[in-house]
């Protein structure tokens, strides 16, 4: 059944705002530069602006641990800087989503600041407290940022759940006043004129009744429990109840973090008479290059294109009809796509970031675009651990070169280039002047060396650019309904080099073909003599040969 929300049409731009643009020159992106840089994602074209955290927050995981949910962090402005935003925004038909980050708070937050000065405080409930067991932590849960999920908290002498730093502590969702005030709070931001949210990690809101022991956590691992915790028993019920109090009496656009779900989970959170979210953002095809000696994403393994088709195509054809996809390559938390799926050598840097990019925009969906991936930004190659600031990245090296010695620091360093959150985290590159137009004192985080060719005036200034490529395909998607509502079909699933698909509607068809590979690669798709070439990332179609990362979509009208 075809659906026609406004959401479904849409193209969504991500903004870290950190990284993005830094208007005072203290190094850091900032609110005021974001309001100057509107009318370059209007040019783009997307319709939405996710905004990565911008609340008060002690910083320990970049905004992802807020002290105060209706407070601007002052290095990113003002309460006032930030009504700016959404008004010049609105002027220009963007919407604004924020990210939402109530699966837990910072511990310099109020409530947890209450909660921990005795087991008596009407603020204790708020969040996950248990008595040690045996002198130990109360179960075997290990946090995402490696080490325990537990710390033990002297004053009141007992535990405190954190499934990420021991500066998030988890919320208790069991408690009715919390979730109240979570209600509340994302009221007052609906009220401030936001358009939507993005939910961190939200599957991860209701945990086992007991908290039992995660049978899968082997001791000397570097684990996490989330895909243990993930899709919790109450976690539908807490967001039926959130989407009736507060989303269901607002037209919003929300997406949930998600990790470790099926599509059976997905129609359930996303399904179209779910009454919960409007879409989930899954990780599987983002795990297809993890570790095969159990360090999880610490590996420099190379992904196989027929798992991603596979993943993929499963999406595609599990949720069509009954929930929403949304499409991703790459995020603030994830390598930078071209380096990744692509290639990011000088040669073929260009044509497949455009294959790619043809690659997902032509799916059913809502695509996102991470800030650099529309001008090809690349993954970072610096040689020392020092460099990088990513608590994920840091917690691992040390745990898994100091601590547990499962690797050498050199072997480390290699994964840390492959998979490091710091690649998607380095400034944004505007143009060849120092600091790649980012700031003018000295960034939070270095800037990647490649500015001087790879930025946006650059882009801006070439019309065959990648820039302009995607601004082609968010153009496309507007134009274009079968690009919104086809029915998908992969070709070919056992083909190592190329990616074929059909979208198929009533009176029309598209044929998307994609080379993955830097060969030549020769395929006959029995292409029909009316069908036009629609998008390609070459000047010219040399029909059933593929050039090197080729990628070309064929429409036609049946
Ligand atoms: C999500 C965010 C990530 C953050 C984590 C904890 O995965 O995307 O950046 O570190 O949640 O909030
Ligand atoms: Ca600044």
């Amino acid at each position: 059944m075809v659906r026609n929300n406004w959401w479904q049409k849409a193209v969504v731009y991500q903004i870290y705002p950190r990284s993005f643009q830094d208007s005072n020159g203290d190094g850091i992106g900032d609110i005021p530069g974001i309001i100057q840089r509107l009318p370059y994602l209007k040019e783009l074209g997307v319709q939405v602006i996710w905004l990565s955290p911008i609340y008060q927050s002690p910083n320990d995981d970049n905004g992802y641990d807020i002290s105060d949910y209706r407070k601007i962090l002052p290095e990113f402005g003002t309460m006032a800087d930030v009504q700016e935003m959404i008004s010049v925004a609105h002027q220009l038909n963007l919407k604004i989503m924020m990210d939402l980050v109530v699966n837990h708070t910072s511990d310099e937050h109020d409530w947890f600041q209450q909660s921990r000065l005795s087991r008596s405080n009407p603020y204790r409930d708020y969040y996950i407290w248990r008595d040690p067991v045996d002198g130990h932590e109360p179960n075997n849960w290990l946090s995402d940022f490696g080490g325990p999920a537990w710390e033990f908290d002297d004053k009141t002498q007992q535990y405190y759940l954190h499934l990420f730093s021991k500066k998030q502590p988890d919320l208790n969702w069991e408690n009715p006043a919390m979730r109240h005030d979570i209600y509340d709070t994302m009221s007052w931001w609906l009220a401030q004129g936001v358009d939507g949210f993005r939910m961190d990690v939200i599957n991860l809101i209701s945990k086992q009744r007991g908290l039992p022991n995660d049978p899968n956590v082997d001791a000397d691992n570097h684990g996490s429990s989330m895909t243990f915790v993930a899709n919790g028993p109450k976690v539908h019920q807490y967001l039926q109840e959130m989407n009736s109090k507060v989303l269901s009496q607002h037209d919003v656009i929300t997406v949930g973090e998600t990790p470790g779900v099926t599509t059976a989970d997905a129609m359930q959170y996303a399904g179209f008479d779910a009454h919960e979210l409007q879409m989930i953002f899954q990780f599987e095809h983002t795990e297809l290059d993890n570790s095969h000696e159990g360090l999880g994403k610490w590996s420099d393994e190379r992904f196989k294109l027929v798992d991603l088709k596979k993943i993929l195509s499963k999406w595609q054809n599990d949720l069509e009809g009954k929930a929403w996809n949304s499409l991703y390559w790459n995020n603030h938390d994830r390598p930078r796509v071209v380096s990744r799926f692509g290639d990011d050598s000088d040669k073929y840097r260009v044509i497949s970031a455009k294959m790619l990019a043809t690659t997902l925009h032509f799916m059913q969906g809502t695509p996102y675009i991470y800030q650099g991936e529309e001008i090809g930004m690349t993954n970072v190659n610096w040689s020392a651990i020092s460099q990088y600031q990513d608590i994920d990245t840091l917690n691992a090296f040390d745990d898994l070169v100091n601590q547990q010695k499962r690797t050498t620091p050199e072997k480390m360093m290699t994964y840390v280039h492959h998979s490091s959150r710091d690649n998607a985290r380095t400034p944004m590159q505007w143009d060849n002047t120092r600091n790649a137009g980012f700031t003018s004192g000295k960034p939070w985080l270095g800037v990647n060396d490649n500015y001087t060719t790879i930025n946006v005036s650059e882009s801006l200034a070439n019309q065959q650019s990648i820039f302009y490529f995607y601004k082609k395909l968010i153009a496309l998607r507007q134009q274009m309904s079968i690009i919104i509502n086809g029915h998908y079909q992969l070709l070919d699933m056992a083909d190592e080099s190329v990616y074929a698909y059909r979208r198929t509607a009533q009176d029309s068809e598209l044929l998307i073909i994609s080379n993955f590979t830097d060969q030549v690669q020769t395929r006959n798709y029995s292409l029909d003599a009316s069908a036009k070439l629609l998008i390609s990332n070459y000047e010219d179609d040399q029909g059933d040969v593929l050039r090197p990362y080729e990628s070309k979509v064929y429409f036609k009208d049946t």
